[in-house]
């Protein structure tokens, strides 16, 4: 299962990559917007994110105007790696080298057309591990000096 959220920026772009999910065939959970009137990026982040560390979705796809503010709220909360890309090399290898959790992407800086193709290599990259995994574990532990366990 796959968590999306978006605010009022972001509302197009999640409607076409839910589109999309549709046409591969993969489940989602709509965390909204869902009608694109002016909502709050951060709260969104949250409802969406948190579904991802309960374990009830496996990852997240979250949208606003640039990318970022959403990424920044979604990286507050406590297990979420999230990514802001808009290139296909940074969306495969913040799955490779980062195993991120979430993928933010900017309504207002890439396409559908883009955005689709950085989904696809996002959901479809498996995590490469190895040295990889030792530097994921020294952010975990960065988040939980200053986090708390
Ligand atoms: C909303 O106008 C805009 O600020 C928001 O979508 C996002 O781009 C913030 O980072």
């Amino acid at each position: 299962m796959i968590a999306i959220a978006s605010d009022h920026a972001g509302y197009p772009l999640k409607e076409a990559v839910k589109a999309h999910l549709e046409e591969r065939g993969l489940p989602y959970k709509d965390f909204g917007s869902f009608n694109g009137e002016s909502c709050d990026y951060p709260m969104q982040a949250k409802a969406a994110c948190e579904a991802v560390t309960a374990g009830e979705c496996d990852k997240a796809l979250l949208f606003c105007g640039t990318g970022i503010g959403i990424s920044m709220a979604a990286n507050k909360v406590k297990g979420i790696r999230a990514a802001c890309c808009s290139d296909y090399f940074s969306a495969k290898y913040t799955r490779l080298h980062n195993d991120a959790n979430v993928l933010c992407m900017g309504a207002r800086v890439i396409g559908p057309g883009a955005a689709i193709e950085l989904v696809d290599v996002f959901l479809d990259t498996a995590f490469e591990g190895g040295r990889h995994a030792r530097r994921v574990n020294q952010i975990a532990e960065i988040e939980a000096e200053y986090c708390g366990k």
